[in-house]
């Protein structure tokens, strides 16, 4: 009977179905008797009639209210229904940030190598950012057009690359070099120079700075461990390449490319097909360099590299748009996955 068909109705498509088969148009329970009552004698039909449209406004408006329970139901599965022997919800947990992340990832692959992690300040001098690096007094880089300089504190400025770690890192450790037999050591950073903000480029970014030195180190120790830290980082099929440059602290110097990790494709986003990426510039310690820091560069050489590490972030997580590492869109955050 309806009553029970009602109650028995565990959802909004059961509930069709007994509406249907009650209340609608063809085959119902109410189609049925308005047949019959089409049969009945002419003076019993007024009487039939109203009582068939009674039972079929009970029927309809016990319907309703059905329905109404059921959709209430319903919303509160999808809400998720209070459950009171769940443990409550916690509230979110805070997590490294992407580049960060990808930052501890090489600082890793380094380790076993013995590099250990230098700090370096994001305030700098030009001692440090420019003297001792053997860049010239007249070097465009110098400029204010591209270098910010602290307009309170004459000769400071933020630093353009991660390379003035080096200069610290050396002066520190020269006094000791020939008990430890060398130094290595990474540097990850910040680093500020006057770019427009644009998809690839901010006026803020990161760097990690990395140098070795020790006795008779050459170009082949520095493709090696390059080859070596880029292969744990994009892939074991990673091929990379090293072509000549020029940066005043190295020499010779190189800029470095890793054949794309997504390419495979002429229209590849990463690499714009040609297949490969430049992510960081590297060469062999100037001599300069070690004597500035009070290292004899007739015993002592090595190399050193920086790497860009948003371009890798980008890479690795194909991200088209640098800003939206900086934007911190929880969503962005969250959804950053690769890096890992
Ligand atoms: N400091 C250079 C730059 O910012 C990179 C670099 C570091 C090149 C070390 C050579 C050696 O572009």
């Amino acid at each position: 009977a309806f009553p029970e068909a009602l109650a028995a109705c565990g959802d909004l498509d059961a509930l069709l179905r007994v509406k249907g088969a009650y209340i609608g148009r063809e085959a119902s329970h109410v189609a049925r008797l308005m047949d019959l009552l089409k049969a009945a004698p002419k003076e019993r039909k007024r009487d039939l009639g109203a009582a068939i449209n009674a039972l079929k406004n009970r029927w309809e408006e016990a319907l309703k209210a059905r329905q109404t329970e059921l959709e209430a139901v319903k919303k509160a599965a999808a809400g998720g229904a209070w459950d009171p022997t769940l443990p409550p919800p916690l509230p979110a947990r805070g997590a490294l940030h992407p580049l960060n992340r990808l930052m501890g990832r090489l600082v890793e692959v380094f380790r076993p190598l013995g590099f250990h992690v230098e700090e370096g300040s994001e305030v700098e001098t030009e001692r440090y950012n420019f003297d001792g690096l053997n860049i010239p007094a007249d070097h465009p880089a110098r400029g204010s057009a591209d270098t910010f300089y602290l307009a309170t504190h004459p000769g400071h400025l933020l630093r353009t690359h991660t390379s003035p770690v080096q200069v610290h890192t050396l002066e520190k450790l020269s006094t000791h070099i020939q008990e430890t037999g060398g130094i290595r050591f990474l540097a990850p950073g910040r680093v500020y120079r006057k770019d427009e903000i644009d998809p690839t480029h901010s006026p803020m970014f990161h760097q990690v700075e990395g140098m070795l030195v020790g006795h008779g180190i050459g170009m082949h120790h520095l493709k090696g461990t390059l080859e070596y830290a880029l292969r744990a980082l994009f892939g074991p099929a990673t091929e990379i390449r090293l072509r000549p440059s020029y940066f005043p602290f190295v020499e010779p110097g190189c800029e470095v490319d890793v054949s794309c990790p997504l390419c495979g494709s002429k229209g590849c986003r990463v690499c714009k097909g040609s297949g490969w990426v430049e992510i960081l510039g590297a060469g062999l310690i100037h001599p300069n360099v070690l004597e500035f820091a009070g290292i004899d560069s007739r015993e002592w050489s090595g190399w050193a590299f920086g790497m860009g590490v948003e371009r890798m972030a980008m890479m690795l997580s194909q991200t088209p748009d640098l800003r939206l590492f900086f934007e911190n869109d929880q969503r962005f955050i969250e959804a950053m996955g690769g890096l890992d």
